[in-house]
């Protein structure tokens, strides 16, 4: 019997403050619809010099183990995928390893390449537990990252930041993946990045949104061809990409996941063998479904407005909006999840949403993590924003969160709130 491996449980973390999109509107003297109806967002996460990518993915990796019991010694692989990287050489994934007091018997290492390095390393945890090479050993993949432009820029709205830690194994009581059946498609483009020593990314957004949806057009059309070819799909009167029972998408924005269900719409829509609309003009018209997107796409975006983009993180906050929603209705059902970075890399994965997945979504903690977020004005928001980074606030953290303290001689320490 083939081994089953995926993802058996999630936790998220977010930093302690945010701000309300349309008040950042109006202190920029822009319509608050651009941002809400123009953009999808609500909220954005504002996350301080002591809330850095390590402190992110420690929180999120430490809830994970703590809700669900990991017994640390099942572990055999620690990755964080992130583009807010702290150091040239150290990484993110061995300060995690420290924190949490994790076994020294484990591989331990961070992925990058814009938001598309977390599902590097998830596909190389799962890869590696299919191999039969983990020996019944599990993974933890985190995805944290800080999302920022600067002040009065184009992207300032769509900033956020936040991690997801993934526990991966043969157990995939959330979603079992369709290992094999994944499509990728990269391109050398400059559409975002982020030069050495630049705090903030440089964006050409209109140009970054068109690759990714030619990306994206790249990897479905090679995931459609290996779910064709094992008959997890097939031409007919629904085409494949319909078949899937929700598909969650890379979300800078949360417009930008209605752009993205267009294309990969429009792509079945030119494909289809026969039956589809003969002109360009009917396709388009066909491809823009309201029902569709609402059916398939819509429920998944509830965490992703309220904290903006999280580059690596935020496929997989999709995934936890909605499995925190909608699990126990989907559960034996296919998904798909199409990952991006920018530079750029796509793929496009799926898998079966497991029978367990309401129960363990259960256990994580989704709307008290948000619930317990200040609520801070933009005045705040921009003193934040201007702190060096290598100061943080003396802050205390809340139970069971971490926090940069300080860096001395080159070294970061870091300290955990107290349980109350
Ligand atoms: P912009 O040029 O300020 O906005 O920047 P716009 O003029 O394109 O307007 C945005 C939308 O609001 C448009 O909707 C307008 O029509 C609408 P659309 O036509 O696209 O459907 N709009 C309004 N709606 C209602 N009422 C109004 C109103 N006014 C306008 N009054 C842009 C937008 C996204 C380019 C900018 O925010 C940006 O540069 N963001 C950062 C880059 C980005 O997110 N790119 C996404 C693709 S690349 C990617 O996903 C990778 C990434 O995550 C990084 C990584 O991989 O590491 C970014």
């Amino acid at each position: 019997m083939k081994k089953l491996v995926g993802i058996e449980a999630l936790a998220i973390a977010v930093p302690s403050r945010y701000v309300d999109i349309q008040e950042l509107a109006l202190a920029r003297g822009v319509d608050p619809a651009k941002y809400t109806a123009g953009l999808g967002a609500k909220e954005m996460a504002v996350a301080d010099p002591g809330e850095d990518s390590v402190s992110l993915a420690a929180t999120a990796a430490a809830r994970l183990v703590r809700n669900n019991n990991v017994d640390p010694s099942r572990i055999g692989m620690l990755v964080v995928g992130t583009e807010t990287g702290i150091d040239h050489s150290k990484p993110v994934a061995s300060h995690v390893q420290g924190l949490l007091k994790l076994p020294n018997s484990m591989r331990v290492y961070d992925t990058q390449h814009a938001c598309y390095g977390g599902t590097a390393g998830l596909m190389a945890a799962s890869e590696w537990i299919a191999s039969g090479a983990a020996a019944g050993r599990s993974a933890i993949v985190v995805c944290s990252d800080i999302a920022r432009y600067g002040l009065n820029t184009a992207g300032e709205p769509t900033q956020g930041a936040g991690a997801v830690a993934l526990l991966v194994s043969e157990q995939p009581d959330l979603l079992a993946l369709d290992v094999g059946l994944n499509g990728s498609c990269s391109m050398d483009v400059y559409d975002f990045w982020r030069p050495l020593g630049r705090r903030e990314a440089v964006v050409d957004g209109h140009y970054s949104i068109q690759c990714y949806l030619d990306a994206l057009s790249g990897a479905y059309r090679g995931w459609r061809e290996r779910a064709l070819a094992h008959e997890v799909v097939r031409w007919g009167s629904n085409l494949p990409g319909e078949q899937l029972a929700r598909i969650l998408y890379h979300v800078p924005f949360c417009k930008m996941a209605r752009k993205a269900h267009t294309q990969l719409r429009l792509c079945d829509l030119q494909d289809a063998p026969s039956g589809a609309p003969a002109t360009p003009e009917a396709r388009d018209e066909l491809a823009k479904s309201a029902a569709s997107y609402e059916a398939q796409v819509a429920s998944s975006l509830s965490l992703n407005a309220r904290i903006g983009n999280v580059y690596t993180a935020s496929l997989y906050l999709a995934l936890a909006g909605l499995l925190h929603g909608e699990s126990a209705a989907l559960s034996g059902q296919r998904i798909g999840l199409l990952s991006y970075g920018s530079g750029c890399a796509s793929e496009f994965f799926s898998g079966v949403v497991g029978e367990k997945a309401a129960k363990r979504m259960a256990q994580t903690d989704v709307e008290s993590v948000l619930a317990r977020r200040e609520r801070v004005s933009v005045k705040e928001y921009e003193r934040i924003m201007n702190l060096p980074y290598d100061a943080p606030e003396a802050l205390t953290p809340a139970a069971g969160t971490f926090r940069l303290a300080e860096i001395r001689d080159f070294k970061r320490r870091y300290v955990e709130g107290a349980a109350s």
